[in-house]
């Protein structure tokens, strides 16, 4: 027996999908997802394009039903997941007609909080999520980096203690994005939420994370699995020119290429 139960475990998780011609094979997307994230972790995937990642979220997050295997929340097989989990999805949207404070309330609102206590709760974390000034505008209105804050802060003020991120900074230019790792880093120290957080970077996961997965191309299996063991808190200058911190990178690098070129192969 582990000495802690596992907050979030995968067994054995498998998802096909129809052909989109109709006939032919299913698709694969899938095939024996093990992992295990302990509470209070911060864990990330990283894997070729086309290799699962979003659909592993979906089956995690309870939009989507495994084809195989099953999913562990404190231990317990979590058959119907809708709304035990935060979730940010990758093309994460706000609603251009709905301010930036109207915005982040909407996960509180969804969790059936009344818009007036939403609004005052939401807007109690734009300080601490670099918004403040911001609650009355437009989303048009604002950066892409505060943007993507306020899907983040939308996500968090929906108070799940397991939450999904599926390549928040992705879009970001990389002087925003290490500044948005940092801050990250800052939350997750102060809220110590399990997060689960997938990046085509893999000098964002090393940054970021306790242990990265790296998933095979399609169908996506558990490649590897890597501890980061650089101490905390981590400071961005000193933690990437750290001697472990390039010997981490090695060991992730290969791998991924390898994954990356049969994926490559696979499609072409
Ligand atoms: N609803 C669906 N129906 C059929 N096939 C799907 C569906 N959703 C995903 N797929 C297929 O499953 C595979 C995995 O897709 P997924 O979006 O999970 O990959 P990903 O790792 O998130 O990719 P990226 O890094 O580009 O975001 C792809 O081949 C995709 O075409
Ligand atoms: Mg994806």
């Amino acid at each position: 027996m582990p000495a802690t139960t596992a907050r979030l475990r995968t067994e054995g998780l498998t998802k096909a999908f129809p052909a989109r011609s109709g006939a032919g094979d299913r698709v694969s997307a899938l095939e024996g997802v093990e992992m295990t994230i302990d509470p209070g972790e911060f864990v990330s995937i990283v894997g070729p394009s086309g290799c699962g990642k979003s659909t592993l979220f979906n089956l995690l997050a309870g939009l989507d039903r495994p084809s195989g295997g099953r999913i562990l929340l404190d231990g317990r097989p979590a058959d119907n997941l809708l709304g035990e989990i935060g979730y940010m999805p990758q093309a994460d949207l706000l609603m251009p007609w709905r301010t930036v404070l109207d915005n982040t309330a909407l996960g509180l609102q969804l969790n059936g909080v009344k818009r007036a206590e939403a609004r005052e709760r939401a807007r109690g974390e734009f300080q601490r999520f670099g918004l403040a000034g911001f609650e009355d505008v437009w989303p048009s209105q604002i950066s892409g980096g505060m943007r993507q804050r306020a899907a983040l802060l939308r996500t968090f003020l929906a108070g799940r203690e397991v939450m999904l991120l599926d390549e928040p900074f992705g879009a970001l230019d990389a002087l925003t994005r290490q500044e948005m790792q940092q801050w990250l880093l800052r939350i997750w120290q102060e809220d110590r939420k399990t997060i689960l957080f997938v990046t085509h970077d893999v000098e964002e996961a090393l940054f970021l994370s306790d242990r990265v997965y790296v998933m095979s191309g399609r169908p996506g299996r558990i490649e590897l699995c890597v501890e980061v063991e650089l101490e905390r808190p981590r400071e961005l200058e000193r933690t990437m020119t750290a001697p472990e911190f390039a010997e981490l990178k090695l060991k992730l690098i290969e791998p991924l290429r390898r994954a990356s070129a049969a994926a490559r192969a696979e499609d072409g």
